[in-house]
């Protein structure tokens, strides 16, 4: 990655002088609760695990504190993502959008789409249209399907946010996780998806099952059910795929798998949660590593948070500098191994 011009101040893991990116969850909060999502207490009607979700936001104040101008001038990108909520969801969706936007920084945006007015995505659009920033549309399934995995969504709702937000002309993706329930409807969705004007349709082959042939939950109403997997056979035959390429030669591949090769080092991009704690990624984020290299940083993870401390400070000190280095070294962190050496993760394929 070029250095932009900017001379190095840290040769830690990220470098705040150098181009950036980030990933933010501006909530943990979510209209939605999709069983294998890791807010959702799947064999309680889906109810929120209130151990987990907080309902907090990244508020607008917290952003404009801690990314200055200075800093968003270095900023090529972020992703509105986040492991517990919907960004949609968050109170300062809009206006954190806008102010981004205002230093040209492209977003990418992940959401269910179940939330918000029709007029409030045609102005998020109108806003996306002027650099080309993006919304995922995450949405598995047509009418009677998609609220089987996006629990407490309604697809008419879905599809009137997003034909607002496509008709501004700004960019959009459908985001599609086949199961046996919707796999049938996977051809279906991505014509509806073109005739819409989405850019793309991607296929998310979920590894969540692990090596489990169901994922059983029990919806709102106590209805007890079972999310299984598709069957790549149909999956291919609705995607007009040749079902004689194997799988595995169309997984991703990272190159060396005995090397460790960080993402977020590769893209100098840091993770930040809605708590506004900062961690290395969304991955290693909340998880006994996490703890194990704040433990030898010797400060606890509470420190680095944007609400008390700023966040270009957090970013030169440790963990970053130089503790998680020497665990990729010593293979010491389980999930960077599983995460960015042998790369295991849900693989994508675009239509
Ligand atoms: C926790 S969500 C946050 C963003 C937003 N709420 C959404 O769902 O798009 C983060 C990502 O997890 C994805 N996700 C949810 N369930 C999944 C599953 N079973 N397998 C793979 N990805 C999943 C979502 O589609 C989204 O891309
Ligand atoms: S929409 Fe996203 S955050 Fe909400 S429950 Fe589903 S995966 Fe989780
Ligand atoms: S899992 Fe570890 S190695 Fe991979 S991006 Fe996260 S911190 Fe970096």
């Amino acid at each position: 990655m070029s250095d932009g011009g900017h001379p190095r101040t840290n040769s830690g893991m990220f470098d705040t002088a150098r181009d950036m990116k980030f990933h933010l969850e501006l909530t943990d909060k979510c209209n939605a609760a999709c069983p294998m999502c890791g807010r959702t207490q799947q064999m309680n009607r889906c109810l929120p695990d209130m151990e987990k979700v907080r309902n907090i936001d990244l508020d607008l104040a917290t952003i404009r504190r801690n990314f200055p101008a200075d800093l968003c001038s270095r900023i090529s990108e972020i992703d509105l993502c986040g492991g517990l909520g919907d960004p949609a969801a968050s109170r300062d969706c809009f206006e954190v959008c806008e102010y981004f936007m205002g230093f040209g920084i492209r977003l990418i945006l992940s959401s269910n789409a179940g939330l918000r007015s029709a007029d409030w995505w045609r102005r998020l659009g109108e806003l996306f249209a002027s650099n080309d920033s993006l919304v995922e549309f995450h949405i598995d399934g047509l009418s009677d399907t998609n609220h089987l995995y996006r629990v407490n969504t309604r697809f008419a709702k879905i599809m009137e946010n997003a034909k607002a937000y496509l008709g501004t002309g700004a960019r959009a993706e459908w985001h599609f996780i086949p199961f046996e329930h919707n796999q049938h409807q996977i051809a279906e969705a991505l014509a509806l998806s073109r005739d819409m004007g989405f850019k793309a349709f991607k296929v998310i082959d979920t590894i969540r099952f692990g090596k489990d042939e169901a994922f059983a939950y029990q919806m709102p109403d106590g209805e007890s059910r079972a999310l299984r997997p598709a069957d790549p056979a149909v999956v291919d035959r609705q995607l007009g795929r040749d079902p004689k390429t194997a799988p595995e030669d169309r997984a991703e591949s990272r190159g060396d798998s005995t090397k460790i090769q960080c993402k977020s080092v590769e893209e100098n991009r840091p993770y930040i949660v809605a708590s506004g704690a900062v961690s290395a990624c969304c991955w290693v984020e909340g998880s006994a590593d996490e703890k194990n290299m704040y433990a030898q940083a010797g400060r606890p993870h509470v420190e680095h948070n944007i609400n008390k401390r700023l966040l270009s400070d957090i970013l030169m000190e440790e963990p970053y500098r130089t503790i998680y280095a020497k665990a990729w070294d010593a293979k010491a962190n389980p999930v960077c191994i599983r995460k960015c050496s042998k790369m295991r993760r849900s693989r994508r394929e675009t239509f």
